[in-house]
């Protein structure tokens, strides 16, 4: 069985890199959302399965937002990490990056914050290792992730926002 040791963020760190296609883009030429949410999917769950070193699951798509429009031709890097774990659930941050063919600057153009759950063989979830934040981004994304945990609860039903104190904090 894989040892729960605690483990850095940076250790799950999952970068990847691609270009944007012609039959990836909606009819502006830029790259299709749907697209772009599934290559965040594949970034998020190889960092979950990374931390975990165990089979992932999506359970929730808690946050995405689309910044910028991401022209065709572009190269996009995609920079994902464990930002906290719970019991079983992990919280995952994908910050999407487009490349300036020129100066090489990358410009941030989206992110996205999904929930994994790692199973067993037979879909079963198991513990997963605490994460350690070690950089002030990963500290405050730790921070956070309680709260944003709770919203999805509540979201999908899972908890009576009586029971979100962490979350009820934000408006008192
Ligand atoms: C995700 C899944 C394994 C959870 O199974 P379950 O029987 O509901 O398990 P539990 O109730 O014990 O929840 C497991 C963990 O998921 C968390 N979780 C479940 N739904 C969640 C949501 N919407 N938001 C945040 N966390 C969620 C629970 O809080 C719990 O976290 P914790 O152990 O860290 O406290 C199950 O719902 C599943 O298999 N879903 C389909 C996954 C899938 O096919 N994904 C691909 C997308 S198509």
């Amino acid at each position: 069985m894989e040892s729960l040791q605690p483990k850095t963020a940076k250790e799950s760190l999952t970068l990847l890199s691609d270009i944007v296609m012609p039959g990836e883009t909606n009819p502006l030429n830029s790259l299709f959302g749907g697209e772009l949410l599934a290559r965040m999917d594949r970034a998020c769950s190889i960092a979950a399965r990374r931390h975990s070193r165990s089979i992932v699951v999506t359970a929730s798509v808690n946050h995405v937002a689309f910044v910028k429009p991401i022209p065709v031709g572009s190269v996009v890097t995609l920079e994902a990490k464990v930002t906290r774990t719970f019991n079983t659930s992990l919280e995952v941050f994908v910050d999407v990056w487009n490349e300036e063919r020129k100066t090489g600057n990358k410009i941030k153009v989206s992110e996205g914050i999904y929930t994994f759950v790692a199973v067993d063989e037979t879909g079963k979830p198991i513990v997963v290792p605490e994460i350690i934040p070690e950089t002030d981004l990963e500290k405050e994304r730790f921070e956070g992730a309680l709260r944003r945990k709770q919203l999805s609860l509540v979201l999908s039903q899972r908890m009576h926002p009586q029971e979100a104190n962490e979350l009820k904090k934000l408006f008192d």
